[in-house]
């Protein structure tokens, strides 16, 4: 029996990159993007997985677009869908459809630095300590119930940029084993 997995990706896709690589307990099969121009779009193409765009300028209304990205995901009856870089707030109705099998991972240590500029709130917070987080996702923005957490430590010269891609390798890697884990819940 196969674990579907469906992840959104709006950005470069070095995590769902790692999903798609790590595949053995749970099987990666689509990639849906609100950005055209999305990295993870070529590497998809790469792997060989579907992929569909759903570009919220090509919806007249933003329930328009949740109702067409709940659709798509439908489709692939998936088992777990990963938010992994998806850069637009996911609206209730899709949220009520996929509740528990609908999970985010988000680089900093929550409830702490919710939103889009994470790495650089962290920053200039002056915290010593950052990190990542997986949860799913509720209809708040990064405010649903946690799974996991990795700690990353800030250093003094830390850029955004530096920190930021530190905190993804560390992301790589517990996104993985988060799927993983859920997969073989699963299936046992
Ligand atoms: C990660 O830091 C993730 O936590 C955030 O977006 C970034 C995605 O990176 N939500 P990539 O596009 O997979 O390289």
């Amino acid at each position: 029996m196969s674990f579907n997995v469906v992840v959104l990706a709006s950005g470069t896709g070095s995590l769902f990159e790692a999903l798609i690589q790590s595949q053995q307990d749970y099987e990666v099969v689509a990639l849906i993007t609100d950005n055209p121009d999305a990295g993870a779009i070529a590497i998809a193409d790469t792997f060989g997985i579907q992929v569909e765009i759903c570009d919220l300028d090509s919806f007249s209304t933003r329930t328009d677009w949740n109702s067409a990205l709940r659709a798509l995901i439908a489709e692939y009856q998936p088992d777990l869908v990963v938010s992994a870089g998806f850069m637009k707030v996911i609206g209730e109705q899709v949220v009520n459809e996929f509740n528990e099998k609908l999970i985010n991972i988000h680089p900093s240590l929550l409830p702490n630095f919710p939103g889009a500029h994470a790495v650089e709130d962290a920053l200039n917070a002056g915290v010593t300590r950052t990190g990542t987080t997986v949860h799913f996702v509720d209809a708040g923005v990064d405010s649903g119930p946690i799974i996991a957490q990795r700690e990353v430590e800030i250093s003094q010269n830390d850029s955004i940029e530096s920190l930021h891609e530190r905190i993804k390798t560390v992301e790589r890697e517990l996104i993985v084993e988060v799927v993983k884990s859920f997969a073989r819940e699963a299936t046992q």
